[in-house]
């Protein structure tokens, strides 16, 4: 581990360490991995893939995960996290915002993507660990841009489970999301700090 700062977080059989400057998996990360439920073989892309849970949880049962994160430090983590469940060869993993350098075509099957999603004032994120969270003045600026992308990416049948908050107005999600055609609707929800957050899952037509 050579001086990196950690906790270790578990899920079922799974341990995952926390390098310091990485989301550690809350609420909001069990919610999408509650209800988790990758089909043998499929292709899944897993947006902000954090300390790398739900890449490697979705890699049980997938054929290839590619796991990316705009946070250097994720993406170092995650891949520390996929060799100790012993799931590397299955997940590849980039650095960089949202979908920039991944080829624009529809090959994969799950996207997920548990957001940043908190209205906040400052312009921009000031660390790494803010990017967790930072989804600019509305809460909506990384989801939008999610949005506007993500179906260029996902074959015909697959869906997309995103993840946030009512802080951020979820109900415009569903509207911009139908209007694409996609079958929408809140599959689970729970109560956070001083908000609810929705688990939505997508079905491209
Ligand atoms: C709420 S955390 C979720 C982390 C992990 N998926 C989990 O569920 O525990 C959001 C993650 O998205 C990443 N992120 C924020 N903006 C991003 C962007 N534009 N492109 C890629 N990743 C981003 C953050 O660095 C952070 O790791």
């Amino acid at each position: 581990m050579s001086g990196s700062r950690f906790r270790e977080v578990f899920y079922g059989d799974f341990s995952f360490y926390v390098f310091d400057g990485v989301y550690e998996p809350a609420e909001d990360t069990f919610l999408i991995a509650d209800n988790l439920d990758v089909r043998y073989g499929e292709r899944v892309l897993d947006v902000g893939t954090g300390c790398g849970v739900l890449a490697v949880l979705s890699a049980v049962n997938a054929s290839w995960v590619l796991a990316t994160d705009i946070n250097p430090v994720a993406v170092k983590c995650a891949k520390v996290n996929a060799r100790r469940n012993g799931v590397s060869d299955k997940i590849e993993f980039l650095c960089c915002d949202l979908f920039e350098p991944i080829i624009k075509e529809p090959v994969f099957d799950l996207v997920l993507f548990n957001a940043p999603y908190l209205p906040v004032e400052e312009e921009k994120p000031k660390n790494w660990i803010d990017y967790a969270w930072h989804g600019g003045r509305l809460g909506r600026e990384v989801i939008d841009r999610f949005l506007a992308e993500a179906f260029d990416y996902l074959r015909h049948g697959g869906r997309i489970l995103l993840v946030q908050s009512s802080l951020s107005n979820a109900e415009e999600t569903l509207l911009k999301l139908r209007k694409r055609g996609y079958k929408t609707e809140i599959i689970d929800e729970r109560p956070s700090f001083f908000e609810r957050i929705f688990l939505i899952e997508s079905i491209k037509p």
